[in-house]
């Protein structure tokens, strides 16, 4: 009998990753929404997290430095999604270290993100650290940088 419970991780396409980036991140507003600057740059890419071939995670890897917490190599974290029935289950924390993997490979010294405040406790127990005050990204809602050393 086939693991119900069976996960992988692949790399996808911004595009591909809408079916949860969208209800999880943008309930409610256009599809175009759901496009970020970067999203198909070389540099960029996208992890989605499937059970059972069924897309239920994604998050998306920008190249971006952030200066102002240290002048290196650095990527941003984006689009951080668990399907609404599948959070709180451990997959985020998996989506988060299969991430870190990749960008240790690449020598990436440094992911950051802009994390909204809902998502605070999340991170935190990713390993990732608060830098400066909280923020308003329109139409977003209120965020805060954070930010965890790689290597
Ligand atoms: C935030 C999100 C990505 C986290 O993914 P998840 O799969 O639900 O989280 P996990 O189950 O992997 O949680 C990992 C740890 O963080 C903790 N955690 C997660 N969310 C939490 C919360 N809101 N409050 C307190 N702790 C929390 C878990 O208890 C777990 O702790 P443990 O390692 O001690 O067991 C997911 O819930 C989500 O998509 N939320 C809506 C969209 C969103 O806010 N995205 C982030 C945008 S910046």
């Amino acid at each position: 009998m086939k693991d119900q419970k069976e996960l992988t991780f692949k790399l996808i396409s911004a595009i591909e990753t809408y079916p949860v980036r969208h209800p999880v991140l943008r309930a409610g507003k256009p599809l175009s929404s759901c496009e970020f600057s970067g999203d198909n740059l070389k540099t960029t890419f996208h992890i989605g997290a499937y059970q059972n071939n069924q897309l239920i995670g994604v998050a998306s890897l920008l190249q971006v430095k952030n200066t102002s917490i240290l002048n290196v190599f650095a990527y941003q974290l984006r689009g951080m999604a668990i399907a609404n029935e599948h959070q709180g289950k451990g997959l985020g924390k998996k989506i988060i270290n299969y991430a870190e993997t990749i960008l240790k490979e690449k020598g990436v010294l440094l992911l950051w993100m802009n994390a909204r405040v809902s998502a605070i406790p999340f991170y935190t127990k990713c390993g990732y650290t608060k830098s400066g005050s909280i923020f308003d990204i329109q139409k977003v809602g209120p965020h805060v940088v954070m930010f965890k050393k790689l290597n």
